[in-house]
């Protein structure tokens, strides 16, 4: 039996926030183990886990427990108060059912469809533009994207605001290391959000106002427990939000998978050519790039993983980017190489940017086939669909700070239609 190595130091939080995404592979690398325990937040401990057999382990919810191992700062801020990610257990189960029940084949092609048609119908608005920043100009159209596939009445004058205290909670998962500057903003975006969320769930209740079925509003607003009971109205609010802030997230992944086009120009050509490429190439951005770090857990039992044995109630983390780029997983992980989903098994345990397990009965991102699908849409539409230039700038993304991000935006220029 292996003893735990230990990361020495009564809260690393400030050295975990100071090296960022790569925190954990280093001492991984340093401590030549793959399961370490660190302290953090205040001195808690916490097992740090890496790997598929690890994401197996985390996904088992017979031995893990997710409920209140959330910071509270990222639930206030990120998820709301009572928001699917923080249920377990047979609640979990049934509001998880709900969400799982927009995912028709119809309301998927309904969202690759306004992905396409809002795109287009940008293109000439972008080559009035002297420079493009991608992910503003991307976050603004899957705001009109997000709210229309919801179903959700959004005046147009208040598409960017809208578009802003989205973004301004979605980053704040820096709440994950504990002190965290924007927190007061983002409790004021989240409440104005869930203001005008809340009018609608109570306008679509009294008939007020008629989202089409099958759209989150309807079908949230409607649906009850299995015990008969109707969400309340703020819970009903909050998560009918989880269903399109996270889209409205995926301008993180475009502006990455822009400036993966700009460095891979061949991508560009076999976007046109190659059969599956856009599938491909945006698998490959999920992996490659840096989102999501870390998710917390807690044993329920005593478990043992690579040799350690973990006694019950310990605090955990699964290393999401470590796990995407685990040498042991992919090759050359360090490489974007859109072409290794040529033969990818689609296990569920090894691409977790977005969790991982059972879609149903796990926490796995309810949304990640709507992910696929509007990045396909988009970088389709950036190879194909226009040309630009790409100017000068500092397009480095920094591992060394959570959240990630192209440090520019990316920037294009010049856009024209391509013709
Ligand atoms: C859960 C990431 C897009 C809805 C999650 C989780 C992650 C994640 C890491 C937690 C997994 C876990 O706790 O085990 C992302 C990223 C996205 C994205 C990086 C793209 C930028 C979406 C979209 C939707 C969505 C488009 C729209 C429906 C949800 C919901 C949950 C969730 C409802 C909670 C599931 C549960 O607790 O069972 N997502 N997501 N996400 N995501 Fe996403």
């Amino acid at each position: 039996m292996a003893t735990l190595k230990r990361d020495k130091g009564l809260d690393n939080t400030l050295k975990v926030m100071r090296e960022g995404y790569l925190y954990t592979s280093n001492q991984r690398e340093r401590l030549g183990t793959n399961v370490f325990e660190t302290r953090a937040l205040g001195g808690k401990s916490f097992v740090v886990l890496n790997g598929k057999e690890a994401a197996e382990l985390f996904y088992d919810n017979d031995k893990i427990e997710r409920q209140g191992t959330l910071p509270k700062r990222v639930v206030n801020t990120l998820f709301g108060k009572g928001a699917i990610h923080t249920t377990t257990g047979k609640q979990h189960i049934d509001r998880k059912a709900l969400f799982m029940s927009l995912m028709t084949e119809g309301n998927l092609e309904y969202v690759r469809e306004l992905t396409r048609n809002f795109w287009m119908a940008n293109t000439e608005r972008m080559e009035q533009m002297d420079e493009v920043n991608v992910y503003r100009e991307s976050i603004i159209l899957l705001t009109r994207v997000g709210t229309r596939w919801a179903g959700v009445q959004a005046p147009e004058s208040e598409i960017e605001q809208i578009a802003t205290d989205m973004d301004i909670m979605i980053d704040s998962f820096k709440g994950l290391g504990g002190a965290f500057k924007g927190y007061r903003s983002s409790k004021a975006a989240r409440k104005r959000v869930e203001d005008w969320l809340e009018d609608q769930v109570i306008k679509t209740r009294k008939g007020e106002i008629h989202p089409p079925k099958g759209t989150a509003l309807y079908e949230f607003a409607r649906w009850t427990d299995y015990e008969g009971n109707q969400m309340d109205s703020r819970l009903c609010a909050i998560d009918l939000m989880n269903t399109f802030r996270p889209l409205i997230a995926i301008n993180r992944f475009i502006s990455y998978g822009v400036l993966a086009l700009h460095k891979h120009p061949e991508a560009v050509e076999k976007m046109k050519t190659v059969k599956d490429y856009p599938y491909m190439f945006s698998q490959e951005v999920r992996r490659f790039f840096p989102f999501v770090p870390f998710l917390p857990g807690k044993t329920k039992v005593e478990v043992e993983i690579d040799g350690v044995t973990l006694p019950a109630d310990q605090s955990l983390v699964i290393d999401i980017y470590g796990t995407t780029h685990d040498p042991k997983l992919w090759d050359n992980p360090n490489e974007f190489n859109p072409e290794r989903f040529l033969d990818w098994d689609g296990s569920p345990f090894d691409l977790i940017p977005q969790g991982g397990g059972d879609y149903w009965t796990n926490h796995r991102c309810a949304g990640e086939w709507i992910t696929v699908i509007i990045m396909e849409e988009s970088f389709k539409y950036f190879a194909n669909k226009i040309v630009y230039d790409v100017p000068e700038q500092d397009m480095d993304v920094n591992l060394n700070s959570i959240p990630g991000y192209v440090n520019s935006g990316m920037i294009i220029s010049n856009v024209r239609e391509n013709v």
